[in-house]
């Protein structure tokens, strides 16, 4: 038997290289190995966008086309929405009975979003209960594995700490699962050197085209303390190179980093380079992206069939969790 991979992206934008090489690459290595479970968390875009949730829909169907495009086949893995499976929701409901609010209270991704998000009204109860439904959204399946970027720890950490307390409760049924982070892609940064994210409007976006792209990587920061062509550069603390890095050979990246050390290339000729290889190599993507969407359809049948595959297996699960309760 395999084990069981699961993980999940909120339908509120477009993907992005954070995405691409932070989690994606790893969905793509384990949909073989493991048995392979990636869902469109609609209800958790819903916690933090319930005021606009006019695009959630779009961006939905447009997630299942990039990750398709990107290589995840949905005949090697389970592709599905989070709300087509509702029995989610009532195993959160079901956590929900043993998780103190405390522990809700003092995760990280609450308090920080709390204070640092001020365009949206996030004082419902739903956007606190966030971390329950994520922790619902794994057990559901019974997941060994989650691979995530590695601000998604907390989550996992809560995920286990709510399971250990279910069984210990009511007998072990559900399994604690492990967080897989990747070495390399952890934490990608964005143009202005913050952590690439949509809401920071620092992204390289995987559907760019060239002209984008190019604007994009022309506007980005590189080392700070590097103001003339002829000071050396430390391409260590330099968000371009980072970006580069993963593209790029290893040879490549050594002579970039000793030309950048003796001031021998500079920044507009590095950010070039890169723009150039970015354009290049998310060029196959692009062009399997456009032929799925002219497939009418395409996404919702995609959903469809995932639906029919993960339902037994969550009857299953809060079947049992309901049994275990006294229900
Ligand atoms: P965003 O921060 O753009 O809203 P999401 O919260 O939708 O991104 O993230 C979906 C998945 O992609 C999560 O597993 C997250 O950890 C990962 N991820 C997002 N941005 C990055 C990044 N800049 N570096 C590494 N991983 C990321
Ligand atoms: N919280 C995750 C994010 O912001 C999305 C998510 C929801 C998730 N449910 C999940 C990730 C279950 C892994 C497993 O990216």
């Amino acid at each position: 038997m395999k084990k069981r991979a699961l993980t999940g992206y909120r339908p509120t934008g477009k993907l992005h290289l954070g995405h691409w090489f932070g989690n994606l690459q790893n969905m793509l290595r384990m949909q073989d190995e493991y048995d392979a479970y990636y869902f469109v968390a609609d209800y958790h875009a819903l916690t933090s966008d319930w005021q606009n949730p006019q695009h959630i829909a779009r961006f939905t169907d447009e997630m299942v086309l990039d990750w398709v495009a990107a290589g995840l086949d949905p005949e090697r893995c389970t592709i599905y929405r989070q709300s087509d499976v509702p029995q989610v929701a009532e195993l959160s409901l079901l956590f929900n009975m043993v998780l103190p609010m405390t522990w809700l209270e003092r995760t990280p991704s609450y308090k920080e979003q709390r204070a640092q998000i001020t365009d949206k009204d996030l004082s419902n109860v739903g956007f606190f209960l966030y971390p329950s439904l994520q922790a619902a959204d794994i057990a559901i399946v019974r997941s060994d594995y989650v691979p995530v970027g590695e601000d998604q720890a907390p989550h996992l950490e809560l995920t286990r700490e709510i399971i250990r307390r279910l069984n210990g409760t009511y007998g072990e049924y559900l399994i604690e699962p492990k967080a897989i982070i990747p070495e390399d892609g952890a934490r990608v940064p964005g143009l202005d050197g913050r952590k690439m994210s949509k809401s920071y409007g620092n992204s390289i976006y995987i559907s760019d085209t060239p002209e984008e792209i190019t604007k994009a990587v022309m506007g980005c920061v590189t080392d700070p303390a590097r103001k003339l062509k002829t000071d050396p550069g430390d391409p260590d603390i330099c968000p371009l190179h980072q970006i580069h890095k993963l593209i790029a050979p290893e040879s490549e990246i050594a002579r970039w980093e000793s030309e950048c050390r003796a001031a021998e290339v500079g920044c507009v000729a590095h950010k070039r380079a890169v723009a150039e290889e970015l354009t290049a190599y998310l060029a196959p993507f692009q062009e399997r992206r456009a032929a799925l969407a002219a497939t009418p359809d395409f996404a919702r049948d995609v959903l469809a069939a995932g639906k029919e595959k993960v339902t037994p297996i969550a009857d299953e699960t809060v079947g049992r969790v309901r049994e275990l309760m006294g229900l």
